[in-house]
Parts: structure tokens; C-alpha cells; sequence
């Protein structure tokens, strides 16, 4: 699958089949896509959790309202950001942004589903999955990664209304 594939086959998948195995150099090549995403003056001001165990998903949906697709999902990826590492600058929730859908696009190429789950600047969702993870970092997403068990349509589509070309 190449880039202009993956960018139309993506879905935001809410069921998986539950158990499915996702093996460690299918992990890594998810978090390398995030990290090789781009970033304001390179700061890279992220940091990622892997969730794997039932305990920790289960708690994260609690913290957040919408990620029960957690529940088929074999992982979930939190995406924080660390604006302690971007000091001057603003930029680390686009950078995490960026970074977010490095892994879905990955996710896509490897046959996996995906969902992205903002958090983000939503209170109090932000602060309770910082809580669930333990952390000083921010959580801007949960993606849920798993094998589909849907197939659902295409919700993207081209508008030309929403173009302006200043030629
Ligand atoms: C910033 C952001 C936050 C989102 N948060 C959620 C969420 O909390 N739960 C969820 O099920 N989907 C969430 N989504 C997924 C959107 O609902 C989805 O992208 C949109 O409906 C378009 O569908 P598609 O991804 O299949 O193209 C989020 C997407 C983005 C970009």
C-alpha cells in the first residue's frame, strides 16, 4: 500500500477482534512512524504509552467518554505532549497532532484499525487519563489499534467549496 492508498483506505475503526495479536516489530514500526513526524523546530515535545493491559484500558475508559472501542482494541497508543520540551514556542499539540496521524497512517499500511480519541484540551478528560498514566505529561489522544471487525464507509471526501485558490 503506498501513501495515497493508506490516506484513502483509513477508517476510524470502533470494534476489533478482540485478542488479536499485534507483534512487537508491528509496535515498533507504529511508534517509529509517530516519531518520525515533524515538529516545531524540532522539539519533538512527546511522549507515548503503550497500553496493553485489560487494567489500564479499562481505567482509561473510564477517564475518557468516548474510547469504548477500547474494549475490543488490542492496544491503545497515548499520545502526550511535553511542552516542558518546547519552551519558546506553542506548537506541541500540533506536533503531536502530526504525530497521531503518522500512526494511524502506519496502522492503515500494516492492515491494523485504528481510532483516534482526543483529549486534550477537554477537561476534565485531559486530567483523569494524566491520573490513569501517572503522568506530568499531557495526553492529547488515545488510538485505539487493533485487527477490524468492521468495515466502515468513507466519511472524508473532497469539497471544492472548501478551496480558495489565490492565483
Ligand atoms: C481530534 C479528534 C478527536 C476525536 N475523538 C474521538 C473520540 O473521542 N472517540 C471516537 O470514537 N472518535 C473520535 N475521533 C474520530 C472522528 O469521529 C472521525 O475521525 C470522524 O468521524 C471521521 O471518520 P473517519 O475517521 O472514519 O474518516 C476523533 C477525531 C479527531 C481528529
Amino acid at each position: 500500500m503506498d501513501c495515497t492508498q493508506a490516506i484513502r483506505a483509513r477508517r476510524s475503526v470502533r470494534r476489533y477482534k478482540k485478542g488479536a495479536a499485534v507483534p512487537p516489530e508491528h509496535l515498533h514500526r507504529l511508534l517509529e512512524a509517530a516519531m518520525m513526524a515533524p515538529s516545531a523546530v524540532n522539539s519533538r515535545p512527546w511522549e507515548f504509552f503503550v497500553v496493553e493491559n485489560e487494567q489500564t484500558k479499562e481505567a482509561l475508559m473510564q477517564a475518557h467518554p468516548a474510547c469504548r472501542m477500547l474494549e475490543t482494541a488490542t492496544l491503545a497508543i497515548v499520545v502526550c505532549g511535553r511542552p516542558d520540551l518546547q519552551p519558546r514556542h506553542n506548537f506541541w499539540q500540533q506536533d503531536c497532532a502530526a504525530a497521531v496521524e503518522n500512526i494511524l497512517l502506519q496502522a492503515t499500511d500494516l492492515g491494523y484499525g485504528s481510532c483516534w480519541c482526543g483529549c486534550y484540551p477537554a477537561q476534565p478528560r485531559t486530567d483523569d487519563v494524566a491520573r490513569v498514566l501517572a503522568t506530568q505529561a499531557v495526553p492529547v489522544a488515545i488510538v485505539a489499534i487493533g485487527v477490524p471487525d468492521e468495515a466502515p464507509p468513507a466519511k472524508g471526501y473532497y469539497d471544492p467549496a472548501r478551496v480558495r485558490y489565490l492565483r
